[in-house]
């Protein structure tokens, strides 16, 4: 199926998840570190107004370290507090409370210095589907637990997953879906398999991914493919025939486009980060 945004489910969304926010203390915004910009909805902030929120990079172990690192300076610059975590290293979460007690750090001493010693701090995770939230709460909870209510509008009870610290979540996430009216971020959601299923086709999505790659990570495609540099052209269809000699490209265009899809996919192309910061930011 195709994802479509309608102003009805946007809204029912958005009702609910305000509803939740009255019981939170903070945010937990889960990102793709792979795409820090595009995994994000764009109405997000104006949804929680001015709650307290920290962004979550997850599947760092996916992204290029250097652009990661690119990313937090950049949200540093911003005064915006964020995490960059593999949700499947349970070592990692400490970064999540480290970073909640830093941001809450005027909260925290209050209760302190009043004496209360057992305090506890609310969190909520939002994000769009795929970016982790279940596996984060489910790391959180230190067991498997049911992550239900994972796709936008929809509504249950939400219990509290009691952390071992001082923290209590959530088990329902909030579910927000992308920006994806603009081409070039439904290219690069159905690249790193944030959308499974796509209004483009899968040569559309080779193409770019081509181009990326020769822009930014050239040497692994002269590697997998034994192109020279010089031979290495942005242009996919200009590449097709010299890349069919290696046999894992064989077949016809559509073929070999989706074998390249799925390349990306599952991670043969390298780590890899499709939103970059630019000069000006
Ligand atoms: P969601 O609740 O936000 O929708 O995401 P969920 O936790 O279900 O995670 C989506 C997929 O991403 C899962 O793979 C999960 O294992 C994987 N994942 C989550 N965090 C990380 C991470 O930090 N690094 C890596 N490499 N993978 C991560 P899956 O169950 O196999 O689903 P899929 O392969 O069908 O997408």
């Amino acid at each position: 199926t195709v994802i479509q945004w309608y102003p009805g489910h946007m809204n029912k969304a958005k009702n609910q998840i305000q509803a939740r926010l009255k019981l939170v203390d903070i945010v937990l915004e889960i990102r793709d570190a792979r795409l820090p910009q595009s995994s994000r909805n764009p109405l997000l902030d104006q949804i929680i107004g001015n709650k307290p929120k920290i962004i979550i990079l997850n599947k760092s172990d996916l992204a290029d370290p250097k652009i990661t690192q690119q990313w937090q300076a950049y949200y540093h610059r911003r005064q915006q507090p964020i995490v960059v975590i593999d949700a499947q290293h349970q070592a990692h979460l400490p970064m999540i409370l480290t970073a909640i007690q830093e941001r809450l750090a005027t909260k925290i001493t209050k209760y302190q210095a009043s004496g209360v010693k057992n305090y506890t701090i609310r969190a909520m995770c939002l994000g769009i589907p795929n970016v982790g939230k279940s596996t984060i709460l489910n790391k959180l909870a230190g067991k498997k637990i049911a992550v239900t209510g994972n796709r936008p509008g929809v509504t249950k009870n939400q219990n509290w997953i009691h952390t071992s610290h001082y923290l209590d979540v959530l088990d329902t996430p909030g579910v927000l879906w992308p920006k994806i009216d603009d081409q070039e971020v439904a290219i690069k959601l159905a690249l790193s398999g944030a959308i499974k299923d796509s209004l483009l086709s899968s040569l559309d999505l080779a193409n770019f991914a081509w181009g990326f790659w020769v822009q930014y990570y050239p040497q692994i495609l002269e590697a997998r493919y034994h192109l020279s540099a010089t031979e290495l052209n942005p242009n996919l269809n200009l590449m097709f025939e010299k890349i069919t000699a290696t046999n894992e490209a064989a077949g016809d265009i559509d073929q070999q486009a989706r074998q390249i899809v799925q390349a990306v996919r599952q991670g043969s192309w390298g780590r890899f980060t499709l939103d970059r910061v630019t000069a000006n930011d």
